[in-house]
């Protein structure tokens, strides 16, 4: 086990990509455009560290995500070591400029369909993946009269009934023509108490600490990294503030990265709650909702 780890590091192009993939989940498609070498030598070198024990992939439909594991537990306790080394690489700079090329690339992608699909938005989402109701429970945990931020807003459906329990409700969301739709809604309907800010999930134009309970409704599986928007929603909420989030169950439709510009096909119910506990969230629950025929199951989760 030590010498086959220590086998799998001693290469100076498996030390860029493990310091890659400690940090992010990537195909083989994006690590060659990260790394900008072919095809068959990115293969080559993950799958020796995959081997070794130092990587795991995920399956997502066709697609193959690969991740440090988390569970290589000689390697977890050399990390703290590991890990700022891996910072002096000479080529680290260059490896961070490409990472942040793709995200950009993944939001892009997310940010051209919402803009493009915002009029006929509800429609999507009602017919192409129906989900079971679960939007009065969510709310039902929304402390009363409280500083409420939604995130990614769609067309302000869920806004709205925030913003009907009292309290000041702020929605941001990255797409102008979503937020022109959530704003003809709030308009229409009188509600004076809701502000709408143009933002990025990852970099939320919010100061520290400053709202009392986040929600964030079916969009984390269109976030570029989700471990980052996790950690962000984190920062801005003020000390016992709460998360309640609702997403999509792992599932196999893939067909939901074209039509609805779907980054991950779910998530699992493990894997969403160790991300909120590596975020700094306590009093995590995750309640999965299975659905009738037809309905896609949805994780519905509360954090401190
Ligand atoms: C599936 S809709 C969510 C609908 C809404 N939460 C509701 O309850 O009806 C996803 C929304 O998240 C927004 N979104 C996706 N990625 C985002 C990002 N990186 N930053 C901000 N908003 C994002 C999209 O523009 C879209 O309006």
């Amino acid at each position: 086990m030590l010498l086959e780890l220590c086998k799998a590091l001693a290469d100076p192009c498996r030390l860029r990509l493990i310091a890659v993939l400690l940090n992010g989940e990537f195909t083989v498609q994006e690590l060659t455009r990260i790394f900008a070498m072919g095809q068959s030598r990115i293969s080559h070198h993950l799958k020796i560290l995959t081997e070794a024990g130092l990587l795991e992939v995920k399956r997502q439909g066709t697609w193959s995500y690969y991740r440090a594991s988390p569970t290589n537990r000689l390697f977890a306790a050399l990390r703290p070591a590991f890990e700022p080394e891996l910072e002096l690489l000479p080529e680290r700079s260059r490896d961070l400029t490409a990472v942040t090329a793709v995200l950009e690339e993944r939001r892009r992608r997310s940010l051209e369909f919402f803009d493009r699909n915002a009029r006929q938005w509800d429609d999507l989402a009602r017919t192409l993946l129906p989900v079971p109701e679960y939007r009065q429970q969510l709310l039902a945990q929304v402390p009363a009269g409280s500083t409420v931020l939604e995130v990614g807003i769609g067309t302000g459906n869920l806004l709205l009934e925030l913003a009907a329990r009292g309290g000041k409700v702020i929605g941001v969301d990255h797409s102008p023509s979503m937020l022109e739709e959530a704003r003809r809604r709030i308009a229409a309907s009188g509600m004076g108490t809701v502000e709408l800010r143009l933002g990025e999930i990852s970099h939320l134009p919010l100061p520290d600490a400053s709202v009392d309970c986040v929600v964030a409704n079916m969009v984390l599986h269109h976030a570029a990294e989700p471990v980052a928007v996790l950690a962000e929603i984190r920062r801005v909420l003020a000390g016992g503030g709460r998360l309640l989030l609702a997403d999509l169950a792992r599932h196999e439709r893939e067909w939901a990265r074209e039509k609805l510009a779907d980054q991950w096909l779910g998530f699992g119910a493990e894997e969403l709650t160790g991300w909120l506990t590596t975020a700094g969230f306590t009093d995590v629950c995750c309640e999965r909702l299975a659905g009738s025929a037809g309905q896609e199951a949805v994780l519905l989760v509360s954090a401190s």
